[in-house]
């Protein structure tokens, strides 16, 4: 008893020298639970943070546990230990019993029994979970509740001071930007804690445009055995994001093409042991071709400046919207049907579209935000229908369905009005490229993966007044 109280008072000694000792934060962090782990003797400690949109709870760092445990999977917030989302310390007996244990397999397979979950707090708000994990059923003493809640507020404390050193450095570094024409300072990242662990560039940049688009995503959160000697794992694969909306994971890959053949291997492996799992590949070329849309590709402007080729020229679009059209009018018969367009690329198609069509219609134009540069911004509605659209017929109209975020975040908007029917009708469908699933109800033409414009679609906000739709001279943005 006597030798407990010194143990725990050591251990509360080691974790306020660390947090105030000049190491790195992760560092600091990890150690803090080496040490409770240790003083406690359990089987590990997991210092965990609540995803960008609070559905989920993704690992920082952890001690004690294996990476394949680390790496079991997405972890629901609200379901795991809801009582945290409550502010209250949550405890789980039998980790492969309990029902709101996500992963009782994985924890049989670390021997993991009980579990304590305390929450994390900045500013008042929840923002992750402090997990300790025991090999044997345990019930958690006062004392030991509260070294646990002493290294929480701790880890909390640090938590906020490190993300406001970041804030100050982040105005530093604008201020010495600041140009005389705007005075304003740039907006400042939201929280710079997720993306500090991201391995490369271009993936803390495709995770702001999910961020934009409104889309959850957790980082390398599952790591799929793909090998085995002798029952024992000796190969495993780590995709980059998982959307738990759309139960997809994306690998990044921007490396050497040496590298991706052998990515790719890994995710044919991955494809074969596990078929049920929805994974997409986008390598550099996809990623560049993405970033291009919002113009932030490198742009070569002393390259020649214009069209590679005619994909479809004026009277074949013509012709396919005229067919498309009578497709739209057989089955709408004499129901009042509503066209949506969202702007601007749209235009020339809704304009053609809709003098086709034989049956009555009225037409609606939305406004959605662009994807810019501050990464605080996610997408809005800028301009929304402006009548009531309960009980009609919608029938949305895109020029081009390309990753199918706009359509899939429109959709929920417009949904969100309860019509009678929505369906979609696009010009143009880079199938491709897709990353989110959306059902497309008519389309005018499948293309491939080129950047197309003309025909109202632009690039940079050129070439929309092309009466015929290209495909833009690669060099542009290669
Ligand atoms: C185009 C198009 C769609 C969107 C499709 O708009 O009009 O709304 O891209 O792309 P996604 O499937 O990858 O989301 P864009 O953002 O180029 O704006 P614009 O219509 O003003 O040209």
């Amino acid at each position: 008893m006597e030798k407990k109280v010194v143990d725990y008072s050591q251990a509360f000694t080691q974790i306020a020298k660390t947090a105030n000792a000049n190491i790195p934060f992760k560092k600091a962090l990890n150690s803090i639970a080496k040490t409770a782990t240790k003083s406690m003797d359990v089987a590990g400690c997991a210092i965990m943070l609540l995803s960008s949109e609070k559905g989920y709870l993704t690992v920082l760092t952890a001690y004690g546990l294996s990476d394949m445990f680390i790496r079991k999977g997405a972890l629901n917030a609200h379901k795991s230990l809801p009582e945290i989302m409550k502010g209250k310390i949550a405890y789980i007996a039998d980790a492969t019993r309990d029902k709101r244990a996500q992963y009782p397999r994985e924890a049989e397979m670390e021997n993991i029994r009980s579990v304590i979950g305390l929450p994390l707090t900045g500013k008042g708000e929840i923002v992750g979970e402090f997990r300790v994990y025991t090999h044997e059923p345990k019930i958690f003493s006062n004392k030991e509740k509260q070294i646990l809640l002493y290294a929480a507020n701790i880890i909390s404390m640090m938590i906020e001071k490190y993300e406001l050193s970041r804030l100050l450095e982040g105005e530093k570094r604008t201020s010495t930007v600041r140009t005389r024409r705007s005075d304003k300072l740039t907006k400042l990242p939201p929280s710079t804690l997720h993306t500090s662990n991201f391995s490369h560039p271009s993936e803390e940049k495709f995770a702001r445009l999910l961020d934009f688009y409104r889309l959850e995503w957790l980082y390398e959160t599952r790591s799929f055995p793909i090998g085995w000697d002798n029952g024992k794992v000796i190969e495993m694969f780590t995709p980059d994001f998982y959307l738990p909306e759309l139960d997809l994971y994306i690998e990044l890959t921007t490396l050497k093409q040496s590298l991706i053949t052998e990515k790719n291997r890994k995710i044919r492996m991955l494809k074969e042991i596990y078929p049920e799992v929805n994974i997409k590949l986008l390598n550099k070329g996809d990623y560049q071709k993405m970033l291009a849309k919002y113009g932030y590709a490198p742009v070569n402007l002393n390259k020649v400046r214009g069209v590679d080729h005619v994909l479809f020229n004026h009277s074949q679009i013509q012709e396919r919207i005229r067919t498309v059209a009578k497709q739209i009018s057989l089955e709408y018969g004499d129901k009042q049907l509503i066209l949506i367009g969202v702007l601007k690329g749209v235009f020339c198609f809704m304009a053609d579209l809709m003098r086709h069509l034989n049956i009555p219609v009225t037409v609606e134009f939305m406004g959605i935000s662009y994807y810019g540069k501050d990464p605080d911004q996610k997408v809005k509605i800028t301009m929304d229908v402006d009548r009531n659209i309960a009980g009609c017929h919608i029938l949305m109209v895109e020029d081009i369905v390309d990753t199918g975020m706009t359509l899939n975040y429109v959709l929920k908007h417009l949904m969100s009005y309860n019509p009678a029917s929505l369906k979609v009708c696009t010009l143009l469908d880079k199938r491709v490229r897709r990353i989110i699933d959306v059902t497309l109800d008519y389309t005018g033409f499948e293309i491939p993966d080129e950047f197309v414009v003309g025909y109202g679609l632009d690039y940079c906000g050129e070439y929309r007044n092309l009466p015929f739709i290209g495909v833009l001279d690669p060099r542009i943005i290669e």
